[in-house]
């Protein structure tokens, strides 16, 4: 078990080292947020024109597409202000083909135009201009509520000609190449502002959503007089963090393991996203068969031998990581089907390995969670925050011990703000028709003065253009 620790043992983060980290993202929230600094911030802090979470008024149909994980989706949503619902009319499924996901940009937005079409057909629904709300989930600039250009493809995506391009233009352009159907206006959407928004229906101190699944990012409302750049000073404002590319600058190399370095290497974005290629789904799995490789080479498990599958990226999936540590039984049936010659110990020290880097990812969303929890603390300068997070991803909803950890940590690294945690039920769909509705909503420009404190904090003048 010595041997096996050395391996372990850079991936083992102490708490001092989480409260550093999350010191790091507090710096680089405020470079992200600063006039001169954010061309080149690496957490990108993107404005989404979302000014404020629901109150329970709004109303309608809408449709929504949800685009950014293996899937795209197209939804048909009813948001009922008597019942204070968000309801699911109806949605369909259309699978994006890998080759798709490095095609062309026009192919792509064909693609999407097609299913909604075909939905809209089938659910008679041709005939009506409906709302639509647009999940895109991928780093944007968003220069309006419908302008969105696309910052870069992150994840598995990467289509030629849609990187600074407005994706709203494309989806009108290709819908407008079929000629047979409308949309009524359009809202672009990030799921974790999606998130955010959806539970903010059921529980309006929502005001963070997180999603930690293909991807990971975190959204939460900031106050307007501190994102410098753009112009304003009243109320608040959604940011959408982009803390995947946190570390893109390096400030988090000495926290890398040689296995997270390898990962970035052999990516489709190599450099780029580092703190997300140490959390999310697209790549523990990954990280856990490098490491596998490396004990195996080294003559620590399976009697030294490596099947074609352990020896093949890709193939040890981010589930088996769940299904492996929920118990031995599961470790025992992956082991076999990846055609490994396992002992009993080779299987607990499997587990120990996928417990260590999930573990990992957990404690490292937990530091990033409470950098934002404890900013929106001191903003409306409260000795104490009492809040919501709206939270998405198979990695929290699948795993077995990842949420428990994730909270219990930032408990720990923020004592003074009380988190709950509101699993989203179809954020990216529902959560879209309700940044819609928003938008819409006739008494939102009142609220936003309401909504201002009227503060100055003196720390972002200090920090900024750094
Ligand atoms: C994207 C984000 C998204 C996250 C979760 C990241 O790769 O850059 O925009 O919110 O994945 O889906």
């Amino acid at each position: 078990w010595q041997c096996v620790e050395k391996y372990l043992q850079p991936f083992q983060l102490s708490p001092e080292t989480l409260q550093e980290v999350s010191a790091r993202l507090r710096k680089d929230l405020l470079r992200g947020l600063g006039k001169h600094s954010h061309h080149k911030a690496p957490v990108k802090m993107l404005p989404t024109f979302v000014r404020a979470t629901p109150d329970g008024t709004e109303k309608g149909d809408f449709l929504a597409l949800d685009l950014g994980g293996t899937n795209f989706r197209v939804l048909h949503v009813r948001v009922e202000e008597e019942a204070q619902k968000v309801l699911k009319m109806d949605s369909q499924i259309c699978a994006i083909p890998q080759e798709m996901m490095l095609g062309t940009g026009e192919q792509l937005f064909d693609h999407i135009a097609t299913c909604l079409g075909d939905f809209l057909e089938s659910h008679n629904l041709k005939g009506q201009t409906l709302p639509l709300g647009f999940t895109f989930s991928f780093p944007c600039e968003q220069l309006e509520i419908d302008k969105s250009i696309l910052i870069r493809w992150t994840k598995g995506f990467n289509c030629s000609g849609v990187e600074g391009k407005d994706v709203v233009q494309l989806l009108k352009e290709a819908i407008h190449r079929r000629g047979d159907y409308h949309i009524g206006s359009v809202a672009m959407v990030n799921d974790t502002v999606g998130t955010m928004m959806s539970c903010g229906y059921k529980d309006q101190s929502c005001e963070i959503g997180m999603i930690i699944g293909t991807g990971t990012n975190a959204c939460y409302m900031e106050e307007i007089k501190n994102v410098k750049r753009i112009e304003g000073e009243d109320g608040r404002m959604c940011i959408n963090t982009e803390w995947g590319g946190f570390g893109d600058d390096g400030c988090l190399d000495d926290i890398l393991t040689e296995f997270d370095v390898e990962v970035d290497k052999t990516s489709i974005n190599p450099g780029v996203h580092i703190f997300e290629k140490m959390i999310s789904g697209m790549y523990l799995g990954e990280i856990v068969r490098l490491v596998l490789v490396k004990m195996t080479k080294d003559k620590l498990l399976f009697k030294g031998q490596i099947s074609e599958a352990l020896g093949t990226r890709g193939l040890f999936e981010t589930k088996f990581i769940s299904e492996i540590e929920d118990g031995l039984e599961n470790a025992k049936k992956i082991l076999t089907e990846l055609g490994l010659d396992w002992s009993l110990v080779d299987a607990s020290v499997v587990r120990l390995v996928c417990d260590t880097i999930s573990s990992r990812s957990a404690y490292l969303c937990a530091a990033a969670l409470a950098t934002l929890v404890n900013r929106i603390r001191n903003n409306r300068k409260l000795g104490h925050l009492k809040t919501t997070v709206g939270v998405d991803g198979t990695v929290y909803r699948k795993h077995p011990t990842f949420s428990s950890k994730l909270q219990k940590a930032v408990r720990l690294l923020a004592p003074q703000c009380d988190i709950t945690f509101l699993v989203s039920e179809d954020g990216s769909g529902k959560g879209a028709a309700m940044v819609t509705a928003v938008a819409q909503r006739p008494a939102h420009q009142s609220r936003l003065l309401e909504e201002s404190d009227g503060e100055d904090n003196e720390e972002e003048e200090e920090e900024e253009g750094q």
